[in-house]
């Protein structure tokens, strides 16, 4: 099995309740791991996605090994056929036969570049694994999704929800750089296998992709959407339509206290790093009501339960 995308998961509920018994007990399973190794491929930076899946690892008694490709690693070539005559020094062919010989499991974060819409969506780097690696791959945020950090959100969620159906907003908020839409993509199809009041939120003209967001409810007023919500998911992203590009940066959009108030007494939710004061305000992130560093302490049972899986499958 691999775990590339959140539409992999069969039971949403089941794993949600499976990641929080291992919460529970962590190091249950620490003999399930022993003599199998997890390589860690880094094209771009990382804080918590490089050390909760580095601890999920440990927890399941495995052996890890991590690689920055951006300083350390050959520039690789990814296109069959190609006459490799300009800057990359080796083919994913061989790179990923090889790198399986090492690994028992790979996972990979390699971000959108977010010049040329049709490369990301066609995940180069992650489907060149997928393709020529002999052993499990695991996405830890490619181009068009992150669906470790959606499943350690589905956790979250499930920890702090008060009703059955609750509202879920997914809203957009400003930022002076050019972000992917993975956090938010895989977010929306979590969201999709839920049982909630979704809702996103965004100005017109930063529509996710439509094949992802299919019939997800979009409400372009802010204030309207964060109304008797009881989650308020934040998270910028750059235009899908003038595709990557920063086309609004309203501050107006910023999370403030104010805004909240319109809530359910809504918990905030951010899969973090944030910019303080861009994104959110102080006085929200540093309320009674943000969960994010819960969030973030969850990346581990995500991460754990996905390795878990996959090593129940191998050994
Ligand atoms: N949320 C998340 O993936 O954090 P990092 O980029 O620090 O790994």
């Amino acid at each position: 099995m691999n775990y590339t995308t959140i539409q992999e998961i069969d039971s949403l509920q089941e794993w949600v309740n499976e990641a929080i018994a291992i919460k529970k007990n962590p190091l249950q399973n620490k003999a399930l791991g022993e003599n199998k190794t997890l390589g860690m491929l880094f094209f771009n930076p990382s804080l918590r996605t490089r050390l909760s899946t580095q601890k999920a690892a440990l927890n399941l008694g495995m052996n890890v090994m991590v690689m920055n490709f951006t300083n350390e690693g050959w520039t690789l070539e990814f296109e069959d056929g190609s006459i490799m005559d300009q800057g990359a020094s080796e083919h994913i062919k061989e790179a990923a036969q090889v790198v399986s010989q090492y690994c028992d499991i790979i996972a990979i974060r390699a971000f959108a570049e977010l010049k040329d819409k049709e490369k990301d969506n066609a995940e180069t780097v992650l489907s060149g694994f997928l393709k020529y690696a002999t052993v499990p791959i695991v996405n830890m945020e490619s181009a068009t999704g992150h669906p470790l950090q959606a499943l350690a959100d589905a956790i979250t969620m499930e920890e702090h929800k008060t009703v059955h159906r609750p509202k879920v907003v997914l809203s957009w908020a400003p930022h002076p750089k050019a972000l992917p839409q993975a956090v938010a993509n895989s977010f929306v199809q979590m969201m999709q296998l839920q049982d909630a009041d979704f809702v996103i939120t965004h100005p017109e003209g930063y529509e996710l992709n439509p094949e992802i967001t299919k019939d997800s409810k979009i409400e372009y007023d802010q204030n309207k959407a964060f109304e008797n919500a009881d989650f308020i998911y934040t998270k910028n992203w750059s235009s899908y339509k003038e595709y990557g590009k920063v086309t609004n940066t309203d501050p107006n959009w910023t999370v403030t206290a104010e805004k909240m108030q319109l809530t359910n007494t809504a918990k905030f939710m951010h899969c973090l790093p944030v910019r303080r004061n861009v994104i959110v305000a102080d006085e929200v992130i540093d309320n009674a009501n943000s969960i994010v560093i819960e969030q973030a302490n969850n990346r581990t049972y995500a991460a754990q339960l996905v390795l878990q899986k996959i090593l129940e499958e191998i050994r």
